[in-house]
């Protein structure tokens, strides 16, 4: 891939300005679907659709099971806009792509994000479908330089050193809690911490016992420069992961390990209580 220069603040904006002149929602609520996790963006009502393609200065997705659409609509009686399909730095996108579209949601006025990913379950007490609320991540890439904001720094971003505590909105993540009991979900729904590794390979099972040591409950590769952008905006986020496997941490065994299929399947699978979970903490959001 071709190395392009990140765009400008005053880039973003004319992206946002686009986007905004097309569309008649103002939505102050940001959905990222994971995945196999696309659906949510199909319960929006009086959708209003945009082909990344068609966004000028918009990135495209490559991966299988992501659409790549920005969709505008309704979701519980709510303004929301949806991204269909979001960018992995396996893909070959540099960071400053991956966060692009957080800060075009921020400069739509969007307030809260709410992200969803698809993840391997570390913790020994999960089960396949468990769905975790993230209350923290470990960025592997980041703690070794790697960081989503390294590179040149414009102040309308926000500030260049971003805390990085109360990430995983305390209070959102009540919200999210007081839900999951409503909808009789609590056998199913976990909090923990969220791992990004790079892949797309997926973790060998030492590298797997490791992520374990290092107090992680589920692995995925995606979600934290999201919310490390998110964060230096001002965004509240609600991170929400669908452990779609266990991780093998046995290295004897001689399965083939997680698939891509597999993934899928447990997303469509678990596809319809991610939605319900979603949808009613919308309508709970203020
Ligand atoms: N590892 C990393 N990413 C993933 C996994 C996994 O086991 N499952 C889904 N995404």
């Amino acid at each position: 891939m071709a190395s392009e220069a990140a765009p400008s603040h005053a880039d973003l904006v004319k992206i946002a300005e686009n986007v905004q002149g097309r569309t008649k929602y103002r939505p102050t609520i940001g959905i990222i679907c994971g995945s196999g996790l696309g659906g949510l963006a199909d319960q929006v009502s009086e959708a209003e659709t945009f082909d990344y393609k068609d966004i000028p200065g918009f990135p495209s997705s490559t991966v299988q099971g992501h659409a790549g659409k920005l969709v505008f609509g309704m979701l519980s009686g709510q303004q929301c806009v949806c991204m269909k399909g979001r960018f992995h730095p396996y893909e070959g996108y540099p960071l400053w792509k991956v966060i692009l579209p957080v800060r075009v949601l921020h400069l739509l006025g969007v307030k809260t994000l709410i992200v969803t990913n698809a993840a391997g379950g570390l913790n020994t007490a999960f089960n396949i479908g468990d769905i975790m609320i993230i209350n923290d991540h470990i960025d592997i890439g980041s703690l070794a330089g790697n960081n989503a904001l390294v590179g040149p720094h414009e102040e309308q971003y926000g500030v260049r050193f971003v805390s990085m505590q109360n990430a995983y909105d305390k209070d959102l993540r009540g919200l999210a809690q007081s839900v999951v009991q409503s909808l009789g979900m609590v056998d199913f729904v976990r909090e923990g911490v969220y791992v990004k590794v790079g892949g797309p390979s997926y973790e060998t099972p030492a590298e797997s016992r490791l992520l374990r040591l290092l107090g992680a409950d589920a692995v995925g590769m995606s979600t934290t420069p999201e919310v490390i952008a998110a964060r230096q905006c001002g965004v509240r986020v609600l991170g929400i992961s669908l452990v779609t496997n266990i991780v093998i941490t046995d290295t004897n065994l001689t399965g083939v390990g997680p698939t891509h299929e597999e993934v899928l399947e447990t997303g469509r699978r678990r596809a319809k209580d991610m939605e319900n979970l979603v949808k009613s903490f919308v309508a709970k959001l203020q």
